[in-house]
């Protein structure tokens, strides 16, 4: 199966993003055709200081790598080095009906959350489907809020068929549902929209100061409490051994958790698993060239890929002539 995901280089890269989005992507590449690329130009719809994108470029990629993407296995690359998907996404502008971008929910909840009505906001999906279509992908792992963009793409991609003849693969969205909501440190959903995120890179004394301030109830040591109702225990889940993360719960059931104490043990916990990536990061870090070189090389096998699938689709609209 041909597998094609993207994440945005904007903000630093959280638990959430991990245990959500890359992991399971990185996954994939051991048996199936990975795409995964850093979606710079979405990213413009809300970073405008050309630093700070560029910056987010090179770090959610150094990022991905340390944490285990393989770019022998994976082909992995820059959204913006590949010039045919902002073609395309004009091309495929025309066969987008108005209603189906107003209906889009990311739309309406940035709008409402106040940021400014532009253009490229407005077709941030069709750039998506853009994304999608040019690579002829089969599957789109993505979280729940993204499934309707997917959406997007396959009704673009079915309206482009009907009116110039079969060109692409029809996408489906894959959504994990175990993938449970990873939560912040404030009990909301961890994003960094919400200032409440634990960093996977971020250094030891910053992650033991987001743990010891993850937000807990007052009640009694000895009052039985839900385990599963507690943002604490959500996120040692993430990282303890099943039994471990059992026998805590059970010691939530019947009350006597301290938690101060899980605190501490979460930090150690967090800190032991990304310990090898934060080795592995520090490594790539050094010399940047080597994450430049493998964005390069990744581009190009991205654009052959592509290649025919824009070839047939400027013969089939009418702008190879
Ligand atoms: P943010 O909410 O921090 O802006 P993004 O929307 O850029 O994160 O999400 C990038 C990817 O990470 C998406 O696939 C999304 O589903 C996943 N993701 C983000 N936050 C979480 C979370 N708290 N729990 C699970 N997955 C998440
Ligand atoms: N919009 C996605 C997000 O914010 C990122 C993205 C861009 C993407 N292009 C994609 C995801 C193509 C999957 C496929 O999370």
């Amino acid at each position: 199966m041909r597998v094609l995901s993207g994440i945005q280089p904007s903000g630093s890269l959280h638990i959430g993003n991990y245990f959500g989005m890359m992991r399971r992507m990185i996954a994939y590449q051991e048996e199936h055709e990975l795409y995964c690329f850093i979606v710079n130009l979405h990213a413009m719809t809300t970073v405008s200081n050309a630093k700070e994108l560029r910056e987010g470029t090179i770090a959610a990629a150094t990022d991905f790598l340390a944490l285990g993407l393989d770019p022998e296995k994976a082909i992995f690359w820059v959204q913006s080095d590949v010039p045919e998907v902002t073609e395309l996404t004009w091309i495929l502008s025309n066969v987008t009906p108005m209603g189906l971008l107003q209906r889009c929910h990311s739309y309406k909840d940035k709008i409402a959350r106040g940021l400014s009505p532009n253009h490229g906001l407005f077709a941030y999906p069709v750039l998506m489907a853009a994304d999608i279509l040019l690579y002829q992908s089969e599957i789109i792992p993505v979280g729940k809020d993204q499934k309707q963009h997917v959406e997007v793409a396959r009704d673009i991609a079915i309206k482009f068929n009907q009116t110039y003849g079969e060109t692409f693969v029809i996408p489906e969205p894959e959504i994990e549902d175990e993938v449970a909501v990873v939560p912040g440190i404030d009990g909301q959903k961890m994003s960094k929209s919400y200032d409440n995120t634990i960093e996977i890179f971020a250094d030891e004394e910053s992650v033991r100061q987001k743990v010891m301030g993850i937000v807990t109830d007052s009640r009694p040591i000895d009052e039985k409490k839900d385990p599963e109702a507690d943002n604490l225990f959500l996120l040692y889940k993430l990282f303890a051994a099943p039994e471990d993360a059992a026998s805590l719960a059970d010691r939530y059931r019947t009350g006597g958790v301290r938690y101060s104490e899980v605190k501490k043990e979460l930090f150690s916990l967090i800190i032991d698993y990304f310990g090898p990536y934060r080795r592995k990061r520090a490594q790539l870090a050094k010399d940047p060239s080597v994450v430049r070189e493998i964005l390069r090389r990744g581009a190009e096998r991205a654009r052959e890929r592509a290649a025919p699938t824009i070839e047939k689709v400027r013969e089939r609209v009418g702008i190879k002539y």
